[in-house]
């Protein structure tokens, strides 16, 4: 089994407002080189797929049926406190599992049609979505509920980077099969978000 990492707890208290954060996010694509904290980084997990209601397993975004069909993977590049390599995001435990050692900048920014930016950023966030969760009940519904539900997690991401001080930018223009094999998965990957300091 793949060593678990524990991330520190998430903060559900901030000095930005909702309003703050929403009136002020902005699509970043021109990074520092400045590196995350782990704090940080635990931080943004969370608001993607943390679980916020322990005794019913519910997570930081809705989803149909609680059905919660999303991986999250991280590629991280520079982050204090954690080797170079590809995560998974374990909500349960609120913990990540190495997928692979090394530096895979580079590749997820080639993967996404050369988007330089993305190899510039301390760290990208990829969701990712196993849709047989969600069809499973819902049958076809469940091609509109997982892709709503991407924008859910985005969007909590985006406003999150926002509330301390990161930046971030949605990519859905990346080749499905590269983004899948750079990161070992079956599951569709469905947006790319890369995240650190906006210049
Ligand atoms: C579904 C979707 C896909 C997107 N894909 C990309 C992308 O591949 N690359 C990129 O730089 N921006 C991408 N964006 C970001 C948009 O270009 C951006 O949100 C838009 O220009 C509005 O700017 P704002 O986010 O600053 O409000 C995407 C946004 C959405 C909603």
């Amino acid at each position: 089994m793949a060593q678990s990492i524990k991330l520190p707890s998430p903060k559900t208290t901030g000095t930005m407002s909702v309003e703050e954060a929403i009136s002020k996010r902005r699509s970043c694509r021109d990074f520092t080189h400045k590196s995350l904290t782990i704090d940080q980084i635990s931080q943004l997990l969370w608001a993607c797929q943390g679980i916020t209601d322990t005794a019913n397993g519910f997570r930081a975004a809705p989803s149909a049926g609680a059905t919660y069909p999303f991986e999250i993977y991280l590629v991280a590049g520079n982050i204090e406190g954690l080797n170079v390599g590809i995560y998974h995001y374990i909500p349960k435990t609120h913990s990540l599992e190495i997928v692979q050692d090394g530096d895979f900048r580079v590749n997820i920014a080639n993967n996404c049609n050369s988007q330089t930016f993305i190899k510039q950023s301390p760290a990208t966030i990829v969701l990712s979505a196993i849709y047989e969760r969600t069809s499973h009940k819902y049958g076809d519904r469940a091609m509109r509920y997982v892709a709503i539900e991407a924008g859910h997690i985005g969007e909590n991401l985006s406003l999150q980077c926002e509330a301390i001080g990161l930046g971030t930018v949605m990519v859905g223009a990346f080749y499905d099969n590269k983004v899948k094999k750079l990161l070992g998965i079956a599951e569709e990957p469905l947006y790319i978000m890369p995240v650190g300091f906006p210049k």
